[in-house]
């Protein structure tokens, strides 16, 4: 019996993010990671990744390795070098042993002028650095109020995934984060959260049936200790973008054990 349900649904290992967004020093950094290695080492089947400043980045792998946390950049240049200032390219994060990176966040999207055509330059060249994308969409609470939230995201998966093959689709992870829960204390309901990502993965799905059934999807937007199950509970919801809720190593650890299976 199991054998077949584990053929027709491959299982998704669930994926919790910390997004640490412009906090930690590096010495920061270095204090929490020391908290958090003993309070997920007892973890199993879930990814664990931080997503931590630049300035953080050698310093957090170094410390991490051997661990289960993964350490994630925010954003990447998509040329691999350049007269770019201030940016950073996939061979750079990826020399550094850096596993992954967030890319199109809403706070890149809305204060930095990041663009999906930018996006669908990006997220292939992660792809191909061997970096795991973490691709953020969402919508604002204007476009949820107006009932535009599927125009939105529908818009935002074709354009950022444009240049991502088929089958090379369900290896970007894509978190679903409505700009009007980040940061705000006001969490998606589990109704919202399911039906948003149910809806991404449909969208996947007209794609590719095989990619929508091994995507995953997160959740982020408020999420903290208290509504971490609940949210991860969700069938369509494989993990979590969490912010706030990051930044304090026994907070993160709670809510990484809510998302063990
Ligand atoms: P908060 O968890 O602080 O709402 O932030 C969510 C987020 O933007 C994660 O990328």
């Amino acid at each position: 019996m199991a054998a077949a349900k584990a053929k027709t649904t491959p299982a998704r290992t669930p994926l919790v993010a910390g997004n640490w967004k412009m906090y930690k020093t590096e010495s920061d950094a270095e204090e929490y990671i020391q908290a958090l290695l003993p309070r997920v080492a007892a973890v199993s089947g879930v990814d664990v990744a931080i997503c931590v400043p630049f300035t953080d980045l050698r310093a957090m792998v170094d410390s991490a390795r051997g661990s289960r946390v993964e350490v994630y950049a925010q954003n990447m240049h998509h040329e691999p070098e350049g007269a770019f200032t201030g940016e950073v390219s996939a061979p750079m994060l990826s020399e550094l042993d850096v596993r992954g990176v967030v890319l199109g966040h809403s706070e890149r999207r809305q204060l930095f002028g990041e663009s999906d055509k930018a996006l669908a330059l990006k997220v292939p060249v992660a792809l191909d650095a061997g970096l795991q994308p973490i691709l953020c969409v969402g919508e604002t609470e204007q476009e949820r109020d107006g009932e535009d939230t599927e125009r939105k995201l529908r818009q935002q998966i074709k354009d950022d995934l444009g240049n991502v093959p088929d089958e090379r689709l369900a290896d970007v992870v894509i978190a679903y984060e409505p700009i009007w829960a980040i940061g705000t204390g006001r969490v998606a309901t589990p109704e919202q959260a399911q039906e948003a990502i149910a809806f991404i993965r449909a969208l996947v799905g007209d794609r590719s049936a095989e990619a929508a059934q091994r995507v995953r999807i997160l959740y982020g937007g408020s999420v903290k200790p208290e509504n971490a199950a609940e949210l991860l509970a969700l069938p369509d919801v494989d993990g979590a973008l969490v912010g706030g809720a990051s930044l304090q190593a026994d907070a993160f650890a709670q809510i990484v054990s809510a998302a063990t299976p």
